[in-house]
């Protein structure tokens, strides 16, 4: 099966809404695989598997590692892996020799990076020299130090032209889908119309091209997801349930039973 490319991703603007979903490992990621169009490898995964406050800290080699398994996991979806930060911010170079490091290692079709104008230049570099960028607006969470934490943006009609340029300059410098990240409904609306790629929204309404969620929040595993995020499973309870169980069938000596002896 060949997987769906970056160009089929580009031409659903407008058109039936894309599905998202994040996976960091092979499992999910085969399971997403039979309904997504794209899975993100995103740097969440320092936090959601990895225990840290922020995605700061994610270093390059487990963004290369987590992407390895999603594709291998995968045939079908586009798997897009996040560049972490320090790794693209720096010059055009920079970015382009971790970008070519994470397509060559995992075999990923394509990389994101966060930040809008200011990273227009470097968008710009890659996808001339054949990396294909996502781009990543509004609440940048790499940026979370530098904004006081992960703040709703746009809440203040005034910053909404900054937001829709930012959206302008990403799709004029190649990028072929945006993430617009927790922004108020009608600025999500506006940038949406104001560019020919497709907007992925999180936390930014029914008004974006498409939508993602991160797999463990919709799952319900893990901490109490921001307001944004509906919980389509309780993945958090099950796996409880089942751990307590096996605790009790081992300590009453009723696992193994019968069905999993050797005789
Ligand atoms: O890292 C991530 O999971 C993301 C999505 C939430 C867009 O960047
Ligand atoms: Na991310």
């Amino acid at each position: 099966v060949r997987r769906i490319t970056v160009p089929q991703i580009a031409a659903r603007k407008g058109g039936d809404p894309i599905v998202s979903l994040t996976s960091y490992h092979a499992h999910t990621a085969a399971i997403v695989d039979r309904h997504a169009d794209f899975i993100l490898v995103g740097d969440s995964l320092g936090m959601v598997m990895h225990g840290m406050e922020t995605t700061v800290g994610v270093p390059l080699d487990l963004m290369i590692m987590h992407g390895r398994a999603v594709v291998r996991g995968t045939k079908r979806a586009l798997v897009v892996v996040d560049m972490p930060f320090g790794s693209y911010e720096e010059s055009p170079g920079v970015a382009f020799r971790n970008a070519a490091q994470i397509m060559k290692e995992t075999q990923c079709g394509a990389v994101k990076l966060e930040g809008g104008k200011r990273m227009a230049e470097t968008i710009r570099f890659l996808t001339e020299r054949g990396v294909p960028v996502m781009a990543h607006i509004g609440l940048t969470p790499q940026s979370s130090h530098v904004m006081g934490g992960f703040r709703t943006q746009g809440r203040d009609e005034d910053t909404w032209d900054l937001h829709i340029a930012d959206a302008q300059a990403v799709a004029e410098a190649g990028a072929f889908a945006v993430v617009v990240e927790g922004v108020v409904e009608p600025l999500a609306q506006k940038i949406t119309e104001a560019v020919s790629i497709p907007t992925i929204g999180i936390g930014a309404s029914a008004a974006c091209d498409g939508q993602i969620l991160v797999l463990e929040d919709m799952l319900g595993l893990g901490d109490r997801p921001p307001k944004f995020v509906k919980v389509y499973g309780q993945l958090g309870d099950q796996i409880e349930q089942a751990v307590k169980s096996y605790s009790d069938e081992v300590r009453s000596r009723t696992f193994p039973g019968e069905d999993h002896v050797y005789r």
